[in-house]
C-alpha cells in the first residue's frame, strides 16, 4: 500500500502531513464538566501512533452563552480547558502526529433533552423551517460571537495546535446562516441569495485570519446537508456554489472541508454525469482552494471486502484511488473506521487487512 496514493505526502502553507488521510472530527461528549482530560488525550495520542495524517478534533465550543447542546461536549475557552487541550496537543506530538480543533457554536440545535442554561441563540430563532427555538441574534451578539471564533483561534496557534477547522456544516450555528430555512434575516447578515447568508461566515473568517496570521492553516468545514434535513441543498448549481465558496476563501480559508455521507456522489449528475465530481472535486474546481472529502470510507460493505478483493465494495474503493489520483480533491477523511480503530491507517498502509476493526456501534459509548 506504501505506493498507493493515499500514502503520498500534502503540504500546505509550513505544514507537511505525511498522508492524505484526515481524522474526521467526531464529538465524544466525554469531556466532563466540558474540560478535556488524559482519556482524551490518550484517545488522540492512539490516532497519531496509529499514523493518522491529520487529527480534526471533536467539535470544541467558543465562548458564547448556550454555545453546546450536550454535556460532555469539550469548552475551547477557559484556563481548566485549555489546558485539558494543551495535554491533547502535547500527546498527539509526542507521537509525531498533527492536530487541530474543530471550534464549533451549536446554534440552536438540540440534542436529546438536554437544556443549556441560557437560552439557544441563532439567525432567526428557528432551529428548522417554521421550528421555532431560543433567541434572535441581535447584531451585538453576533459582533460577540465571531469574536469568540477570532479568540477560540488564536488560542488554538498559541496552544501549539498544527491547524484550525471552523465548523460551518450540519446545521449547526454558522449553517443556520447559511441556510435560507433557518436565516430569515432582513438586515446585513440575511438576504435572498447564498453569498447574503454568507456574511456572518466570512466576517468569522476574515476575523479568525486576522487573528492567526497569514501563515496559520485554516479549514472551514461546510455541506449541503443538515441534520434537520439530510436532503437540504445549499448550492442547487455550480453558479450556485460559486457564489457560497468563493467569498469564503477570499476571506481566508486554505482548505475546504466538504462533508458528505458518501465520497461516490456526484454532486452535480445533471452537469457531468453519475460519474462526475463530488462535492470536494467541485468545490476544488470552482474555488481553487484545497478540498478534504469524506463519507463512508472505510464501512463494511464500501471498503473492507474490498481490500480483500472481495465483496461489493470494489467499486467504491477503486472510486476513490481514482478520484485522488485525477486530483479531484486533496485529502480524504476518515470518520467512524477510524473511531473503531486507532491503527486503521497504518493497517492500510501495512496491508494488514485481516486484523482490520470494523465500526460498531457500541464502540461509541467509550474512549478507547
Ligand atoms: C459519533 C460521531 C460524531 C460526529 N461529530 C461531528 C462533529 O463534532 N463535527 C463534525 O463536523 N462532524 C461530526 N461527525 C461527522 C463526521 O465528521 C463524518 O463527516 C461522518 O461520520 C462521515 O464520515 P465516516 O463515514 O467516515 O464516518 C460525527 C460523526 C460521528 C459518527
Amino acid at each position: 500500500m506504501s505506493d498507493n496514493i493515499l500514502f503520498s505526502p500534502f503540504t500546505l502553507k509550513g505544514l507537511t502531513l505525511p498522508n492524505r488521510i484526515v481524522m474526521a472530527p467526531m464529538t465524544r461528549s466525554m469531556a466532563p464538566e466540558g474540560i478535556p482530560g488524559q482519556p482524551n488525550a490518550g484517545y488522540y495520542r492512539r490516532r497519531a501512533e496509529g499514523e493518522a495524517g491529520l487529527i480534526l478534533t471533536e467539535g470544541t465550543v467558543v465562548n458564547r452563552p448556550a454555545s453546546r447542546n450536550m454535556p460532555g461536549i469539550p469548552f475551547f475557552h477557559g484556563e481548566q480547558a485549555l489546558a485539558g487541550w494543551k495535554q491533547v496537543v502535547d500527546a498527539v506530538h509526542a507521537a509525531r502526529g498533527r492536530i487541530g480543533p474543530q471550534i464549533w457554536h451549536t446554534g440552536s440545535t438540540r440534542s436529546g433533552e438536554w437544556e443549556p442554561d441560557a437560552p439557544v441563540e441563532s439567525p432567526s430563532g428557528l432551529v428548522g423551517p417554521g421550528d421555532a427555538r431560543g433567541m434572535t441574534m441581535s447584531e451585538e451578539d453576533i459582533a460577540d460571537t465571531v469574536d469568540a471564533f477570532a479568540r477560540a483561534a488564536a488560542e488554538a496557534k498559541r496552544l501549539g495546535f498544527d491547524v484550525v477547522e471552523l465548523h460551518g456544516a450540519h446545521g449547526y450555528l454558522i449553517d443556520q446562516f447559511f441556510w435560507q430555512g433557518t436565516n430569515l434575516r432582513t438586515d446585513a447578515f440575511g438576504g435572498k441569495t447564498i453569498s447574503e447568508r454568507s456574511r456572518f461566515a466570512a466576517d468569522i473568517v476574515r476575523a479568525v485570519r486576522a487573528s492567526v496570521g497569514p501563515e496559520f492553516p485554516l479549514i472551514l468545514r461546510v455541506s449541503q446537508w443538515k441534520q434537520q434535513d439530510y436532503a437540504a441543498r445549499l448550492a442547487e448549481t455550480p453558479q450556485e456554489m460559486t457564489e457560497w465558496l468563493v467569498p469564503l476563501v477570499e476571506a481566508g480559508v486554505d482548505i475546504l472541508h466538504c462533508s458528505q455521507r458518501r465520497f461516490w456522489e456526484p454532486e452535480f449528475p445533471d452537469v457531468d454525469g453519475n460519474d462526475g465530481l463530488n462535492f470536494a472535486g467541485w468545490a476544488k474546481k470552482l474555488t481553487g482552494a484545497a478540498t478534504i472529502s469524506v463519507g463512508s470510507v472505510g464501512l463494511a460493505d464500501d471498503f473492507f471486502g474490498a481490500f480483500g478483493g472481495q465483496g461489493s465494495g470494489t467499486a467504491a474503493l477503486d472510486n476513490l484511488y481514482t478520484r485522488m489520483e485525477r486530483e479531484e480533491f486533496d485529502l480524504i477523511a476518515v470518520g467512524r473506521a477510524l473511531l473503531s480503530d486507532p491503527q486503521w491507517v497504518q493497517k492500510i498502509r501495512t496491508g494488514r487487512l485481516e486484523d482490520l476493526h470494523g465500526f460498531q456501534a457500541e464502540d461509541l459509548g467509550t474512549l478507547f
